[in-house]
């Protein structure tokens, strides 16, 4: 039996996962009213095909738990995943404190039958060495005796998240015990996908090095991109699909290459976090990683470049229509998106008239980001509403749609109409 602490994107997704390979799983978040919508049969984000497992699971083996029933999960469980948040502190460094309190506030309910800790979280290298088996044992809970100890990162991709956990390329576990080793392997066992073993920092590591190198891409086509406007004559566009046509690019999936393609910069609760927190914690070595840094400065610097592109082209009386507030397509999730940056820009630069749509974002963009910008519900709406239009998120509709905008007037930020 599983249970899964924290239901967000990834712990939902875990939760479910594990359900339908035929676990027994109980969820719990400590966020009562998601816990509550989560057990009536919703999703509180939009994640294709994770709805319709979930009530499966919810008719099977799933159970979502609140506070009064969580120690019975725990004491019936044998391996407990730790999904909760691990955002930025304000030094850059990842902010551990929600995994350490869910890990302190369950483990001494475990009442002396054995189990397994997984850290699924993202966590710099050196966390479960350093921080997490301290304060187990600080609890009394020896590791490999009372407990076992993994940390299992995730790789999945929100908007494919559930495509992305039941069907992953490979299961990396860092662990030092056999019982998590045995454990794991066993929970692992109906995915049929290879189950690496790894040192705790190791599999930490992998995650950082997979987000900061997909970081990486983005910021060198952004780079790319803003060098190729100077020349003026090149078409950005056409450079990238003829770039990725080499033949030492075949065979790479679409799912990659699409990184090393210009926009507007990267966004997302994941990619900046996680740059940063890594920077920050090879800075603690003594190791400044001069590419890093400058993976974040291009990304600041592309923003300010879109900015300017559209201040050289409206009036500042103009109304400027955004088109596109979710961090990417295909989700609702607008943690750290460009749109956010480049509207304070505009604003700060004078633009006092600002439209803004997205097909899926717009509630989500309007509670976290509390800007005096209006909102139109169609693209039909927006071409009479503003002249000039900002393409930020690349959603197929305004590709299908762009009929109805003059050319001359819109500004593809994603280079993709
Ligand atoms: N979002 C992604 O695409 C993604 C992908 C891979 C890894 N990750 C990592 O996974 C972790 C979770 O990310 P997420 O996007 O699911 O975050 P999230 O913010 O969507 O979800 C975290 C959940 O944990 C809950 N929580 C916090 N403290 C708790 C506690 N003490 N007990 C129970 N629940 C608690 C919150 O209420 C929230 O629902 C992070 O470390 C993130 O970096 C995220």
């Amino acid at each position: 039996m599983v249970t899964v602490i924290g239901l967000g994107f990834v712990g939902l997704t875990t939760a479910v996962g594990f359900s339908a390979k035929g676990h027994k799983v109980f969820g719990y978040d400590i966020d009562d009213a998601k816990a509550e919508l989560i057990r009536s049969g919703s999703i509180p984000f939009y994640e294709p095909g994770l709805e319709e497992a979930l009530h499966h699971g919810l008719s099977h083996n799933l159970e979502i738990v609140g506070e009064s029933q969580l120690n019975r999960a725990l004491v019936t469980s044998d391996v407990i995943f730790y999904c909760v948040g691990t955002p930025c502190a304000d030094d850059g460094t990842a902010n551990l404190s929600y995994l350490c309190q869910a890990i302190e506030n369950t483990a001494e309910k475990f009442e002396g039958s054995l189990k397994t800790v997984v850290v699924k979280s993202t966590v710099p290298p050196q966390t479960t060495k350093r921080v997490i088996r301290p304060l187990l044992e600080q609890m009394g809970l020896r590791i490999g005796v009372d407990v076992g100890l993994a940390v299992n990162p995730e790789f999945l991709r929100e908007g494919h998240a559930w495509e992305d956990f039941i069907s992953p390329d490979r299961v990396v576990i860092g662990c030092d015990d056999k019982l998590s080793r045995a454990t794991l392997n066993a929970l692992y066992q109906p995915f049929a996908v290879p189950v690496f073993f790894v040192s705790y920092s190791a599999a930490e590591f992998i995650k950082y090095m997979s987000n900061t190198l997909l970081a990486t891409m983005i910021s060198f086509a952004n780079e790319m991109s803003m060098v190729a406007d100077k020349f003026e004559d090149i078409d950005v566009k056409q450079s990238f699909h003829l770039l990725s046509m080499d033949k030492r690019w075949s065979g790479t999936p679409a799912s990659m290459t699409s990184y090393v393609f210009p926009g507007c910069g990267f966004g997302g609760y994941c990619l900046p976090k996680d740059t940063l927190a890594f920077i920050r914690k090879a800075e603690e070595t003594g190791h400044h990683p001069g590419l890093l840094n400058s993976v974040l400065k291009v990304n600041d610097e592309v923003k300010e470049f879109v900015v300017s592109k559209i201040a050289a082209k409206v009036p500042l009386e103009e109304t400027i229509g955004i088109l596109g507030l979710a961090f990417k397509p295909g989700s609702n999730d607008t943690r750290g998106t460009p749109a956010a940056d480049i509207i304070r820009l505009l604003m700060q630069r004078g633009y006092q008239h600002i439209v803004a749509y997205d097909p899926m974002a717009m509630s989500e963009f309007r509670d976290n980001y509390p800007f005096r910008v209006a909102y139109v519900n169609s693209l039909e709406e927006m071409s009479k509403s503003a002249k000039y239009l900002v393409v930020l998120t690349a959603w197929s509709e305004f590709k299908e749609k762009q009929h109805l905008f003059d050319e001359g007037s819109v500004l593809d930020f994603r280079y993709f109409l």
